[in-house]
């Protein structure tokens, strides 16, 4: 027994020196450790040795498993190291490569771009940004608004109800005046913008668009006059279209805003001598505004006699197809993404 676990002692350090590897490294293990492997089958004979000697030849056997264990171990090492630097030497990255440039998917819509950079001005200027639901309660989109049921100036704006009378799709973002007003309970000063979408049932075409955008703007306050409002129309004018705008207000009528007027910009296609943009006229109107009418201070819960305030509605759309020379408000809906993809999220 001494002699033959001396001979595989010395044959399995012998073969071990020549393994090159991990398949000789494995053969190498069967043949010691496989099913009938040689120190496997010296360990069975156990079985015949006397009992007294039993101990002495386990420790004995087991020294050389040892051995074994010892020898398998580094030799492994060694050898799945080796196979790996191989790898990575031939795996090797050129880091002085061009890599591909990733196309983005797409860029900012051109409303969000306008309303983004109005938010920026706005924001700038001390007021916040609101938002409302675009379900909205009749009561809001115009009861409150001084636009009692069958008030003729509802039919101008041809309404999505969605149940019965009294929930529809907004036609404008004035309900969030009133929603804003009811919020601050009274308090003063409020100065808001919201941005956000609104429904008409209008035939889509070049002008029109059955969802469009708008941006409502609400200043209350102490002493607040067409002048403010004059003042802050400017602002947004040469913000948008150049330093030599110049601005007007021509008489409208609104049932929120008394007195209500159009606002109307300087061609900054023309120098206003007038062309197919201005339509001859010199001047672009871009939305409606006002000083808040007391009906609608009084029924969202302010008094005015103590507070008064402006009002403003901006047509996104028309102020994009200005900004970007679109002349089809289709553009702007039919989510081709060569027209959006021309600006980077970053420019925003
Ligand atoms: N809501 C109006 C519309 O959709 C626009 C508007 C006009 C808003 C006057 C206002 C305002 O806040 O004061 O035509």
């Amino acid at each position: 027994m001494d002699e033959k676990l001396q001979q595989i002692k010395s044959s399995l350090q012998e073969e071990y020196q020549k393994i090159t590897s991990l398949e000789q490294l494995n053969d190498w293990k069967v043949k010691y450790l496989g099913k009938k492997g040689l120190i496997t089958e010296v360990s069975s004979m156990m079985r015949d040795i006397p009992n007294e000697q039993k101990k002495e030849v386990g420790q004995k056997i087991q020294e050389v498993k040892n051995i074994y264990q010892q020898l398998y171990d580094e030799k492994q090492e060694a050898l799945e190291d080796e196979v790996l630097n191989i790898k990575l030497a031939n795996d090797a990255i050129d880091i002085t490569l061009d890599g591909v440039k990733l196309k983005p998917l797409t860029g900012a819509h051109m409303i969000e771009k306008v309303i983004e950079d109005l938010e920026g001005l706005f924001i700038s200027m001390g007021y916040t940004v609101e938002e409302g639901p675009e379900v909205e309660k009749d009561l809001y989109n115009f009861e409150m608004l001084n636009l009692p049921k069958g008030h003729p100036a509802r039919d101008a704006q041809d309404t999505f109800y969605i149940d019965k009378d009294e929930i529809l799709l907004r036609s404008q973002t004035s309900p969030v005046q009133v929603r804003t007003m009811l919020k601050n309970k009274e308090k003063e000063p409020i100065r808001i913008i919201c941005p956000g979408k609104t429904y008409r049932r209008d035939d889509d075409d070049a002008t029109h668009s059955h969802q469009f955008t708008q941006m409502e703007g609400l200043v209350i306050d102490k002493e607040i006059s067409l002048a403010d409002l004059k003042g802050t129309f400017d602002v947004v004018a040469k913000h948008l279209f150049g330093s030599d705008r110049l601005t007007r207000f021509r008489p409208s009528f609104y049932p929120f805003t008394e007195p209500s007027v159009e606002l109307d910009i300087s061609c900054f296609n023309c120098g206003m001598k007038g062309c197919s943009i201005c339509k001859g006229t010199g001047w672009i109107t871009v939305g409606g505004a006002g000083i808040v009418h007391p009906n609608v201070l009084k029924s969202s819960g302010y008094d005015p006699d103590k507070v008064s305030g402006f009002a403003f509605g901006f047509g996104i759309e028309r102020l994009t197809m200005l900004k970007y020379g679109i002349t089809d408000i289709r553009v702007l809906y039919t989510n081709d993404l060569r027209s959006n993809s021309q600006f980077s999220r970053r420019d925003v």
